[in-house]
C-alpha cells in the first residue's frame, strides 16, 4: 500500500507533537507530557492543538515516553486495521505503566469516540478516553487521573456541535509548513465512513480565528499553509465561502504557499477553480476522492457524483490549470462489488492518470450505513488481489508520470536533510512532489529553490540545484 501521512496506518514516528522547544518559563514541577499521533492530518493538528491546550495549563512536553508522565496516543478510526495497530501500541506502553504505575496513558481523536469504554475493556490500563471535541476538558481530566493514581478511567466522549476550539493556539516549534483546522467535522455520511460519527456535524471556523492562525505562522517563520477540513472546500462561515477564505489566507504577508485538504468533489465550484488558477501562491496540487470508478457503486456509497460529473470536473480543473497535479482515494471492495465494477475503477485510475493514490481495502466500521445494511460479502482474498492490482496499476502510472518530469526544472521548497542520506537534502515542488538533491552551503529549511531533474522514482524526483 502507498503511504503518507495521510494513511492512517503511518504515526509520528515517535515524535512528541506537543513541541519541546516551546516551552517557555515552564516550571519543572509541571507533568510532562508526550503526544503520538496517529492518522491523517487534521490529527497531527489537533495533536497540536492538545498540546497548546496542556501547554497553556502548565504542562511541559516530554523528551520521550519514557521520561513522560502523561501518554496520549491521537487515534484514527477510518479503518478497523488503524484501531487494531492502536491496540498493538497500547500493550506496548503497559510495560510502561509496569515500571511507573503513575503514568497516565490516555487515547484521544477518533478511536476514542468510537470505541469508548470499549477501549478500557481491552485494555484496562488506559487512563483516559478523550474524543476530538473533548480537548478543552483535557487539562482538568489528565489532573484528576493524576491525582487519582489506580482509580477509575476518565472517559469524555461527548460531541459537541458548536465546538470549533476558538480562541486556543496550537503548539507549534518553527517550521515551514504548517497546518490550520478551518473546519471540523462531517456532514456528508457516505455509507462506508465513520467519520460523522466520530466527529460530529461540519461546522466552518470563523475566517477572523483562522487568520490569527495564520498570521501567527507567518511570524513563526513558516511558508507554507494547509487549510485543513473533512471535506475542506463545503467550508462555510456565514457569508465566507471557501473560495473568499483562500483569497484572504494568499494575502497573508511571509506566507508563499498556500494548500488544502481534503475537497469534495460535489463541492468544487467554478469560483473556486477560477480562485485557485488565479493565485500562485495557491499550489496546483488536488487531493480528490473518487472512491470507485462504477456508477452504481458510488450510488451505494452515496457520494452524490456519478463518474461522468466527476470526470468533468477533472477535465474544468486541468483546463483551468494545466500542470495540475491530482491525487485520489480508492475503496476496493465495497459489498457487491462486481468483477466487471472493479474494472471500472481500474479503467478510471488508467484514464484520469493520478499522480499518486491512496488506495485502501474496504473496512466495515460500525454505525455506518454500510455496516447496518450491506452485506460485507467481499472475501478477503478478492479485496487483496484487487487491491494489489491497483496498487500496481497507480505505481507504473505514477513511475510513468515522474519520468516524464525529468530534464525539467522545478521550484522546491526545502524542508531540510533527507531520511536517507544527510548530505541530500529535501523539499517539495509546488505539486507536491518530493525532490532530493546534493546539500549546497547557505541553503535553509523553508527556502524556495530551482531544482532540476535528472532522475527519479515513481515517487521521487532526484536532481542538482539550479
Ligand atoms: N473502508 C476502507 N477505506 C475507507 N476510507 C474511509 N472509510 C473507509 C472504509 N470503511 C478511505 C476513503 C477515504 C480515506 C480517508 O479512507 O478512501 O477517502
Amino acid at each position: 500500500m502507498q503511504t503518507d501521512s495521510k494513511d492512517p496506518n503511518a504515526h509520528n514516528g515517535g515524535v512528541n507533537a506537543m513541541k519541546p522547544s516551546e516551552q517557555q518559563g515552564a516550571e519543572q514541577a509541571q507533568p510532562r507530557v508526550f503526544i503520538e499521533t496517529y492518522g491523517c492530518q487534521m490529527n497531527l493538528a489537533d495533536s497540536e492543538l492538545m498540546g497548546g491546550i496542556l501547554k497553556g495549563k502548565g504542562y511541559t512536553a516530554a523528551d520521550d515516553m519514557e521520561s513522560a508522565d502523561v501518554i496520549l496516543i491521537n487515534t484514527c478510526a477510518v479503518r478497523e486495521k488503524a484501531e487494531e495497530r492502536v491496540f498493538g501500541r497500547l500493550s506496548q506502553l503497559l510495560q510502561l505503566k509496569r515500571e511507573n504505575p503513575d503514568l497516565v496513558l490516555g487515547v484521544t481523536g477518533c478511536m476514542a469516540e468510537h470505541l469508548k469504554e470499549q477501549i478500557v475493556d481491552r485494555a484496562p490500563y488506559v487512563d483516559l478516553v478523550v474524543g476530538p471535541d473533548a480537548y478543552r476538558r483535557l487539562p482538568s481530566l489528565v489532573e484528576q487521573q493524576l491525582d487519582a493514581g489506580m482509580g477509575a478511567a476518565g472517559i469524555d466522549v461527548k460531541l459537541d456541535k458548536e465546538e470549533t476550539y476558538e480562541g486556543l493556539m496550537p503548539s507549534r516549534e518553527a517550521g515551514m509548513s504548517g497546518w490550520i483546522t478551518v473546519q471540523r467535522g462531517c456532514d456528508k455520511f457516505c455509507t462506508f465512513c465513520i467519520v460523522p460519527f466520530v466527529r460530529g456535524r461540519e461546522r466552518g471556523v470563523a475566517p477572523n480565528e483562522i487568520l490569527t492562525q495564520a498570521r501567527h505562522l507567518a511570524e513563526l517563520g513558516y511558508k507554507e499553509v494547509t487549510l485543513l477540513g473533512q471535506t475542506v472546500n463545503s467550508y462555510r462561515h456565514e457569508d465566507t465561502d471557501f473560495a473568499d477564505l483562500l483569497e484572504m489566507i494568499v494575502e497573508v504577508d511571509g506566507l508563499e504557499r498556500v494548500r488544502f485538504t481534503s475537497p469534495y468533489p460535489i463541492d468544487f465550484t467554478p469560483k473556486l477553480i477560477e480562485t485557485m488558477a488565479r493565485h500562485e501562491k495557491i499550489c496546483k496540487y488536488l487531493h480528490l476522492p473518487v472512491q470507485s470508478g462504477s456508477e452504481r457503486i458510488l450510488k451505494k456509497m452515496r457520494r452524490g457524483y456519478t463518474r461522468v460529473e466527476y470526470e468533468q470536473l477533472v477535465t474544468d480543473i486541468r483546463a483551468a490549470m494545466p500542470d495540475v497535479a491530482i491525487s485520489t482515494d480508492i475503496i476496493v471492495g465495497f459489498p457487491s462489488e462486481t468483477e466487471e465494477e472493479y474494472e471500472m475503477t481500474r479503467e478510471l485510475i488508467e484514464s484520469t492518470r493520478y499522480d499518486f493514490a491512496y488506495l485502501f481495502k474496504y473496512s466495515e466500521r460500525s454505525n455506518t450505513y454500510a455496516a447496518r445494511k450491506l452485506e460485507d460479502d467481499i472475501t478477503e482474498e478478492v479485496k487483496r488481489r484487487r487491491l494489489r492490482e491497483v496498487i500496481d496499476l497507480q505505481e507504473s502510472i505514477s513511475a510513468e508520470i515522474f519520468k516524464s518530469r525529468v530534464g525539467g526544472t522545478y521550484k522546491v521548497m526545502i524542508e531540510g536533510p533527507s531520511k536517507k542520506d544527510p548530505n541530500e537534502w529535501c523539499g517539495r515542488t509546488d505539486d507536491f512532489k518530493t525532490a532530493v538533491f546534493p546539500y549546497r552551503e547557505g541553503l535553509f529549511k523553508g527556502d524556495i529553490e530551482k531544482v532540476t531533474v535528472t532522475h527519479c522514482t515513481s515517487h521521487t524526483l532526484l536532481g542538482q540545484l539550479v
